[in-house]
């Protein structure tokens, strides 16, 4: 689907993934919309998009909350026409071990990252049917893929987007509207910086021979795995080979990930 001209409507718009997809559908002539929680981060990332000419159109709401969804999709959509494209970047993260970690990380994370794109696709997924056009993309993670050690409360509810989008992706095929599902590695955003500080040794072990992405790679591979409707949305070589690895040997991807953990437990960081 061209993004040229659509109302692309992007969750978690205001920073790191989803504003660097703002600023390239902007460039790619979109008319874009940012939905996110904080209204005065939301009013500067649509002042920063803004280019001459560009429309772009912000609405407060937490993904969590259908109804507080369902309000600012019909605000915007009063705006800027109905969504055409919608990529649900809005998410959170909390690393730690298992036995450390509070209970309510477990229940929030999926209520914003899963339940959060499940609102999103509820309020936009009938206009997309009834015109038969539309795009939905949801940003699930390398975690989604694979277990990581540190991340019991994250990697469940990026199974679950992927899960979501896979069987989405078979029922809304005959309607014309594509799905796609983004798996993100390491991506330099305000997020990995914020749980840097939670991470176990063992996390950063393993996470530590990666080199972080731009923010603006994982939105340009998203804006072209729209425009290409594919549905695994990967943007670097190294998570390609881990989704083929990881569906085929499982074991070896774990294996890896093992003797890190072991290795850096040894070392005691
Ligand atoms: N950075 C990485 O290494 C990485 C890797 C793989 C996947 N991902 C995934 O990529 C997506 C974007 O992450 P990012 O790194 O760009 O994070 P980020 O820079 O922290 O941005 C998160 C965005 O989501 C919004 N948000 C958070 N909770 C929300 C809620 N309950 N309702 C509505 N909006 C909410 C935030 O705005 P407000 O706080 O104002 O609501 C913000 O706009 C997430 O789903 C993340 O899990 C990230």
């Amino acid at each position: 689907m061209k993004v040229l001209g659509a109302h692309v409507l992007i969750t978690g718009g205001s920073s790191g993934i989803g504003l660097a997809c703002a600023r390239l559908a902007v460039g790619r002539g979109a008319r874009v919309s940012l939905m996110a929680r904080r209204p005065d981060v939301l009013d500067e990332a649509a002042g920063s998009v803004r280019s001459p000419g560009a429309q772009v159109a912000v609405a407060a709401a937490d993904v969590a909350d259908d109804a507080q969804v369902g309000a600012a999709v019909a605000t915007l959509t009063d705006a800027l026409g109905p969504v055409d494209i919608a990529i649900c970047s809005a998410g959170q993260t909390r690393p730690g071990y298992f036995e450390e970690l509070d209970a309510a990380w477990f229940r929030q994370l999926m209520d914003v990252n899963y339940f959060g794109t499940v609102n999103v696709v509820r309020a936009v997924a009938p206009s997309m049917i009834e015109r038969r056009r539309g795009s939905i993309v949801g940003v699930s993670s390398a975690a989604g893929l694979v277990g990581v050690y540190g991340y019991s409360a994250y990697c469940p509810t990026k199974f679950a987007v992927r899960g979501l989008l896979e069987a989405l992706r078979a029922e809304l095929a005959p309607y014309g509207v594509h799905v796609g599902c983004s798996f993100p590695p390491d991506t330099d955003t305000p997020q990995l910086a914020d749980e840097e500080q939670y991470k176990p040794r063992e996390t950063k072990a393993i996470s530590g021979t990666i080199k972080p992405l731009s923010a603006e790679r994982v939105a340009r591979n998203i804006l072209d795995g729209i425009e290409k409707e594919r549905f695994a949305i990967i943007p670097d070589v190294q998570t390609r080979g881990l989704a083929k690895l990881a569906g085929v040997v499982p074991g070896l991807v774990s294996g890896v990930m093992d003797r890190q953990a072991k290795k850096a437990r040894g070392r005691g960081q």
